[in-house]
């Protein structure tokens, strides 16, 4: 098979607030497919960044009192580090706010102005006399024109759905400094994009560019006729200064896609590949764009249209998906359903079950997907713990305990195994088709027939007995060829997990075409266990993580705690000693309203300890937590028995809740904190 050439993208999160589950879907959905070519052999490079410019970003960071340089410096990190967290595999993840996507967004406008594409026109629009500057749609609010209701964007009213101009609100006013705005002239430069309708009527029908459904929308579009596509904000903006209008900057929407570019070419710099090779026109290489259903007419129509009347290939597809919604409603932050990213790493959930549940979910349409917390615990257990983790575990104790921890030269007399290396070819194909829950389904009905194997051949009863020792070791062989095939199916979807495994199973990296061999007479390591269950609980208190009392654009006021202590010196504290304890046993104390009787162990000794957390948890709740706790406070006589020491947790007056302490995962009961 020869070697193809392929980018994939992401689109560039806008860099003002934190990655969340409904963003997942599309990051997830496009690094298995990275993934998976990469797998296949192919040079593949998944590229993405942080899309930094425009109104929202500048206002943003004026109210946080920093530069939006600094702004979108932060947010780049925070939103990195919560992808990594995910595991999506950029090849880079750089910055609209680039000198390379600069460079790039002049080269695309210069072209585009010689191709006689741009031209300028003076333009009406409500401006902020109090702020000095041109307000975007969604800063003008007022009345509704339509039904009357107070507070509604410039753009359309949530209460009755109408679409109108800012200039049609009554009595509007500027949602960033409540000025009542005033009209007025100021020149834009527009990109005529309705001179390119042929263009794009051509290249929106060409095969396998748009999904069926995209493609009917862009005749909906082309229908309403193509309008001039205006590119240009007045200062004060936070973008790209057009560089020979002075005053003038790229709307966020121009430079965004070339950001694509940008960071395709910092990459390209550091790794000595030749830029133009795969970006100009004529490119044998492949452009894919993973997208929302929600940016498709950017993507659609704008971005080919600038790319090829600027010398540029243009994308081989753009590949949409629905959106996100969270126990079949939309995504609410009062419901406790606009999950970030961070809260859910923070409360330890593995990521690889969203992974998986989204995979399963996804196929190649436009569709929206819920995240139905019930399904999502019940997918997960009964299918990747349940069917695929179980084959491991049934098998590989009896090859370390019997037969040293090697597989058998020989394997038992069935296809079994023939059978899972045949569905390797559909199941690259639905991969390759974004069929992921086909993919899924496929697996976990293999899935399935390796259960009803382990149960036929019953590896505990042939343990017992004396003279199957060959046929044990062979049926456990068998399992594990089994487990090691199902997880290179499941590769692209769960790559923490796959890393887990090669480890157990002592092998290289797993690529596709190792479908085709099998292992035999090798050494493995002894089985750890590689994956829980879901707690249902756990999910409970994801979405209760994420509750926000949202008191109508009211950013809540900070809470002011106590002030801080004294200073002390190091030798103060460092009489503190500090140890990570965890709750083996926890109970009501009979007659004791805030107290729970806690026995701690800390390594070399186990405590009893009241803590005065009764109001926040229930002992269940804390059994096998680790905690952290004061090891060397004087034991305290108290009325229920002796308490030998104290427990952290966090509180203040001004609000709500106790917390008590837990270390990163990792930590040993015992260890010292310092
Ligand atoms: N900055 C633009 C994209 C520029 S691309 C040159 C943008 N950013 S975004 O942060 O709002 O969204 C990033 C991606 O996440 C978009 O493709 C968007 O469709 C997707 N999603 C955001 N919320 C989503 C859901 N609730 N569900 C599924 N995808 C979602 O758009
Ligand atoms: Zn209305």
């Amino acid at each position: 098979m020869k070697s193809r050439k392929i980018l994939v993208t992401s689109a560039l999160p806008y860099a003002n607030g934190p990655i969340h589950l409904g963003h997942l879907v599309e990051y997830v959905q496009t690094d298995i497919w990275a993934r998976f070519q990469k797998m296949r052999g192919h040079e593949c490079y998944y590229i993405c960044a942080s899309d930094t410019h425009g109104t929202p970003i500048m206002i943003n960071a004026e109210k946080q009192g920093v530069t939006p340089e600094a702004l979108v410096a932060r947010m780049h990190g925070e939103q990195l580090a919560d992808f990594q967290g995910f595991q999506i595999g950029f090849d880079n993840y750089h910055s609209t706010n680039s000198e390379e996507t600069r460079e790039l967004a002049y080269t695309v406008y210069r072209r585009l102005k010689e191709d006689g594409k741009i031209v300028r026109r003076s333009i009406s629009q409500l401006y902020d006399p109090e702020k000095g500057m041109f307000l975007p749609d969604r800063f003008v609010k007022g009345e509704c024109p339509k039904c009357g209701s107070a507070d509604q964007y410039g753009d359309n009213c949530e209460r009755c759905g109408a679409t109108y101009g800012p200039t049609e609100l009554k009595n509007p006013y500027s949602a960033v400094s409540g000025a009542k705005p005033e009209l007025r002239d100021s020149e834009h430069y527009f990109f005529k994009l309705g001179d390119c309708t042929d263009f794009l009527a051509n290249w929106t029908r060409e095969a396998g560019r748009l999904q069926p459904e995209a493609a009917n929308k862009m005749a909906e579009w082309f229908e309403a006729g193509l309008q001039d596509w205006d590119i240009s904000r007045d200062a004060p903006y936070f973008g790209f200064e057009i560089p020979d209008a002075p005053g003038k900057y790229f709307y966020v929407w121009l430079d965004a896609p070339i950001g694509y570019m940008g960071s395709c070419k910092n990459l390209f710099d550091r790794l000595g590949i030749d830029f133009d090779a795969w970006w100009k026109a004529g490119s044998d290489a492949e452009l894919y764009h993973f997208i929302g259903k929600d940016i498709l007419y950017f993507h659609a129509l704008f971005w080919p249209a600038m790319l090829h009347f600027s010398g540029y290939r243009t994308p081989t597809a753009v590949h949409a998906h629905g959106m996100l919604t969270v126990n079949g409603e939309k995504m609410s932050k009062s419901r406790g359903t606009f999950i970030t990213a961070r809260s859910y790493l923070e409360l330890g959930l593995n990521p690889e079950w969203l992974r998986y549940y989204y995979a399963a979910k996804l196929n190649s349409r436009i569709e929206d997907a819920d995240l139905s917390m019930e399904d999502f615990a019940l997918r997960v257990n009964a299918d990747l713990v349940g069917k695929y983790i179980n084959i491991a575990s049934r098998a590989a104790g009896f090859l370390t305990k019997r037969f040293n921890g090697r597989l058998a030269a020989g394997l038992p007399d069935t296809d079994l195994l023939a059978r899972l290396q045949r569905a390797a070819p559909a199941l690259a194909e639905a991969y390759e088709n974004r069929e992921y829950g086909r993919a899924v389904r496929e697996i976990m009905a293999l899935a399935d027939e390796v259960n009803q194997y382990v149960d036929q051949v019953k590896p505990w009863e042939l343990a017992r007995q004396q003279d199957q020792e060959t046929a044990l070791h062979q049926s456990c062989s068998l399992l594990i060829n089994a487990f090691r095939l199902l997880t290179l199916y499941l590769k692209p979807i769960l790559p923490r997990l796959t890393a887990e495994v090669e480890t157990f199973l002592a092998i290289a990296p797993l690529t596709w075409s190792d479908a085709e061999t099998l292992l035999l007479d090798h050494p493995i390591q002894p089985y750890q266990h590689l994956m829980t269950r879901i707690d249902p609980k756990q999910l409970d208190a994801l979405v209760e993580a994420n509750r926000q009392n949202l008191n109508a654009d009211q950013p809540a006021a900070a809470p002011q705690f106590e002030p801080i202590a004294d200073t002390i010196s190091i030798d103060d504290f460092g009489k503190i000693d500090l140890r990570i304890a965890r709750i083996v046993d926890a109970r009501h104390v009979e007659g004791a309203e805030k107290l729970l009787q806690l026995t701690l162990d800390i390594g070399s000794e186990t405590r009893n300890v009241f803590a005065g957390i009764k109001s926040a948890y229930r002992p269940e709740d804390l059994i096998g937590r680790l905690t952290v706790m004061v090891a060397n406070l004087a034991p305290r006589k108290m009325k229920f028995g002796l308490s030998e020491g104290m427990v952290l947790a966090a509180s203040g007056d001004m609000a709500p809740g106790l917390f008590i302490l837990s270390p990163d995962s990792g930590a040993q009961p015992g260890m010292r904190v310092r």
